[in-house]
């Protein structure tokens, strides 16, 4: 692309190069800008406009609804993919071989066994503790206990932090529920598949024989492809400025999982299923609650809708509202939860305010409804979300630092007071 950016400030003139993706999409590289123009700078707070990478991992078309990963459609991955084949694909770029797939399976499971000091970390939260802050906690603490720090120049090194997060980090999920719900921690079975094994680990009792429901199974593979990557959200730009400083994986997944946990990112699908449940207490007056959306003076959002970049349809949305019904009719749930939803939905789709600002469902909102009609305690929707994304945040990471990106460090327009004198307290 020979085209240029022009930009005129004052009497003075300067150039700048676009840059265009792979999908044409285009960007105005202003790298030189502060240099060349004695100090400006362009400020964007929530970088509405702002790209802070190139990627070639995810490509997301927010009007047009659509996601890929590594340009396969997420309607294809969903439908015909595993979990940790498409882990693979996000984070080495190519869909496995089988070999390549029993390898990478056999390694993780390898590494799985979390040290059991850490169960000592875990036994100090109190049974109240968010287990998002514990997952958080528990991943920072992994790096106590495997002390190497990554060298990203070696192929090994890099691919033995892979593996080993791939395999500690469902233990800790587990954990994390197994807590809430008062049962012995384990460390699930090298004879189940990555996700059967997540599943044995999170629902098994000592006493009984766990059996996977394969309607489970299928559902929880989907919605954590779902979940696997979405580009620069929050909490991959959380991992890619902290692995940015250099800091370790472990550590950049943790501030990950601590930006993931707020109710307008991940956290929305605890909020949407709490809100969903106040709903339907308080008589189930849908109206009531697009009022309080709608009104500029009372803080209520409606949780699940709206988005950064889709102002269509979230295409996840879609895949999960179906899979909801599935789901509950395949195992025979009535859930009245799913009634408020859909009216819900309903109204919001042909109300003005909802139409104009392009706020649909995302994939918070139907979410929460499958994980509940899974037997999994609403504190632990997030936790889920974490595990779902954790190929996308470590495919991130790995970019970032194989393309040697500089620390981030964004500037400001600093607003405060000028210099003035310092007064002894009892002067003030
Ligand atoms: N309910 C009511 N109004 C809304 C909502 C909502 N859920 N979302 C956006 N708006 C309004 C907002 O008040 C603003 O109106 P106005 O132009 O009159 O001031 C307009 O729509 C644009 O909203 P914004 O807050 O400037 O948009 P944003 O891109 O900064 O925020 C968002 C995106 C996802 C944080 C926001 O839509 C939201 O808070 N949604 C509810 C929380 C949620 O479901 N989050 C999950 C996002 S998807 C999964 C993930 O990222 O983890």
């Amino acid at each position: 692309m020979s085209e240029t950016a022009k930009l005129k400030i004052g009497d003075n003139s300067y150039e700048f190069p676009l840059i265009e993706g792979s999908e044409n999409e285009l960007a105005i590289d202003i790298k030189t800008l502060r240099g060349v123009s004695n100090g400006v700078i362009t400020i964007d707070p929530g970088y509405k406009n702002t790209g802070a990478c190139k990627s070639a991992i995810t490509f997301l078309n927010g009007e047009k609804g659509v996601l890929r990963y590594r340009g396969y459609s997420i309607e294809d991955l969903a439908e015909k993919a595993n979990f940790l084949e498409v882990a693979y694909l996000l984070i080495f770029g190519e869909l496995p071989t089988k070999d390549q797939l029993v390898k990478f399976h056999a390694d993780i499971k390898d590494k799985a066994i979390v040290d059991d000091d850490v169960r000592k970390i875990l036994d100090a939260f109190p049974k109240t503790a968010h287990p998002m802050g514990i997952l958080s906690s528990l991943t920072s603490a992994l790096t106590a206990f495997n002390p190497s720090s990554v060298n990203v120049d070696s192929d090994e090194e890099m691919y033995q932090a892979i593996v080993k997060i791939m395999g500690k980090l469902p233990v800790l999920v587990s954990w994390a529920m197994r807590k809430i719900n008062g049962l012995p921690l384990n460390y699930g079975s090298n004879s189940l598949g990555y996700v059967e094994n997540v599943m044995s680990m999170m629902f098994s009792k000592p006493n009984e024989e766990y059996t996977i429901n394969p309607i489970v199974r299928d559902a929880l593979n989907k919605l954590l492809i779902l979940h696997a990557d979405h580009e620069q959200n929050c909490s991959t730009s959380t991992v890619r400025i902290v692995g940015s400083s250099h800091a370790g994986l472990f550590a950049s997944l943790s501030a990950g999982i601590s930006a993931l946990w707020g109710p307008l990112h991940g956290g929305a699908n605890q909020a949407v299923l709490e809100m969903l449940e106040a709903i339907k207490e308080d008589g189930g007056d849908t109206k009531k609650y697009m009022a309080k959306a709608k009104d500029k003076n009372d803080p209520f959002r409606l949780m699940g809708f709206g988005h950064r970049v889709y102002k269509n349809f979230d295409p996840r949305a879609k895949i999960i509202k179906v899979a909801a019904d599935q789901v509950l009719n395949d195992l025979g749930i009535d859930d009245p939860i799913l009634d408020v939803a859909k009216s819900l939905e309903q109204e919001a789709l042909n109300d003005p305010y909802f139409v104009d600002r392009k706020l649909y469902p995302n994939v918070d909102f139907y979410s929460g409804i499958i994980y509940r009609a899974m037997g999994i305690p609403v504190e632990m929707f997030t936790v889920m979300f974490a595990l779902g994304r954790l190929p996308g945040w470590i495919a991130q990471w790995r970019e970032m630092r194989l393309g040697k990106e500089p620390i981030g460090r964004p500037r400001q327009i600093y607003t405060g007071e000028t210099l003035r004198e310092f007064k002894a307290v009892q002067k003030r």
